[in-house]
């Protein structure tokens, strides 16, 4: 597949069947994610798979919608500013842009592997710290369902033209 035909064919899933996603091809995309590059090669990222149905409950609730309750896992994509590394000009953290690299090689490694994703970062991020108490030096920046969905893409992923949005100088 070349790599437009892949980036045209992830979109944002929000319909997701029970079937269970295979091991193997939730270990390639972790691995896609592992290869994501980072600024200085830092990696401050964690990636917790959340399965059990008691997590799944969890997370639902701090992102209460039907659809995304009924996807059969989760991949937490997590970040530890002290490890990310920070521009000395301004000391901004890459931290943030970092995640986003990985979780989008998540998104397309899962779209190659014929399943579903979607960015989730409207979360209710009190609610899932009182659900999960992960170490204080981790925050959570997305939680992308992944699965098998049972609906295409409603087409109102419209993008700007070229035209609209290139600038020569
Ligand atoms: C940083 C980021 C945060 C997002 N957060 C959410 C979210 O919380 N809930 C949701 O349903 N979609 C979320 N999305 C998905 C966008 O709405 C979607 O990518 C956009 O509308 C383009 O559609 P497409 O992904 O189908 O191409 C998010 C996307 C990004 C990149």
């Amino acid at each position: 597949m070349k790599f437009l035909e892949l980036v045209k064919k992830r979109y944002s899933a929000r319909s997701y069947t029970f079937d269970t996603v295979e091991q193997e091809k939730l270990d390639y995309i972790l691995e896609c994610a592992r290869f994501a590059p980072s600024a200085v090669n830092y990696q401050p990222w964690k990636f917790i798979v959340v399965k059990s149905e008691e997590n799944r409950r969890k997370l639902s609730e701090c992102y209460p919608r039907q659809w995304f309750a009924n996807a059969p896992l989760y991949i937490i994509i997590c970040v530890d500013n002290s490890v990310a590394w920070e521009r000395q000009s301004d000391s901004k953290s890459h931290a943030d842009i970092d995640a986003a690299i990985a979780i989008e090689h998540i998104c397309l490694a899962a779209a190659e592997q014929g399943l579903g994703s979607c960015w989730v970062c409207n979360f209710d991020l009190d609610i899932f710290n009182l659900n999960f108490s992960l170490s204080p030096s981790q925050y959570p920046v997305a939680i992308i369902p992944v699965g098998y969905v049972n609906k295409l893409p409603d087409g109102t992923s419209k993008r700007k033209e070229l035209s609209e949005i290139v600038l020569t100088m």
